[in-house]
């Protein structure tokens, strides 16, 4: 099983380093981010998990709960968490979301191994994936090779879109960041959009004279 767009995410139990998680009752209605590392004490997950703990507060105020989730067991993840906390330049101890200790079963079956890198053992790890979800539903996933660290302020761009294209209706084209023009989304007529966007919208000019692109102010700013 591999998750699509609007699954609800498996509620398992998990072992983490916060404790033992009802997985759903964690996430109650809330906005989450569950992201996997290929493994513990590794160079390119010490950065990652230390990025993702710099920004911990920019992904709160978004309302956002984040996880790590590795193969590796709950005390490895705790001593590896010291590396990270010294090479980050992060306050010791108070590393601030958990980590599961998650089985290979789980990794599986969510399509999160990569084949491509393996432990010492020879079976694949877990690759970089990312799982936006929004009342336990998946909302956005993002999937890297263990060899591709990922970008932090893309994950909160990602984020900042979801929220606000699911309170209104556009959409964001490419690289948006917040404050630019947003799209208005194809099935909104122009009528419908003249009422639903005050502050107007323009559309471009195009060779196939297609009124499609249809721009209109951030409006949520
Ligand atoms: C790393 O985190 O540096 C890493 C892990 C597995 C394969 C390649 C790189």
């Amino acid at each position: 099983m591999s998750l699509k767009l609007g699954d609800t995410f498996p509620n398992y139990k998990f072992q983490t380093t916060q404790g033992e998680f009802n997985f759903h009752d964690w996430l109650g209605d809330s906005w989450a981010i569950l992201f996997s590392h290929p493994a513990d004490y590794t160079p390119v997950c010490t950065t990652e998990l230390g990025a993702v703990a710099k920004q911990a507060e920019d992904f709160k105020k978004l309302g956002v709960k984040l996880i790590g989730y590795s193969i590796d067991t709950v005390s490895s993840h705790e001593g590896w968490i010291k590396d990270i906390e010294h090479y980050n330049g992060l306050a010791c101890g108070k590393f601030p979301y958990p980590i599961i200790a998650g089985s290979r079963k789980q990794a599986a079956d969510l399509g999160m191994l990569d084949p491509d890198e393996v432990d010492k053992a020879g079976l694949p790890v877990t690759a970089r994936c990312v799982f936006v979800l929004k009342d336990k539903k998946l909302k956005l996933s993002l999937l890297y090779p263990a060899t591709t660290g990922r970008n932090i302020a893309e994950l909160l761009r990602v984020v900042k879109s979801l929220q606000l294209t699911m309170e209104k209706k556009v959409a964001t084209p490419a690289n948006w960041q917040p404050g630019d023009k947003c799209m208005v989304i194809p099935s909104i007529k122009d009528d419908e959009a003249k009422k639903l966007f005050p502050k107007g919208f323009e559309t471009a000019k195009l060779p196939s004279e297609k009124a499609y692109i249809r721009l209109t102010p951030d409006p949520s700013s």
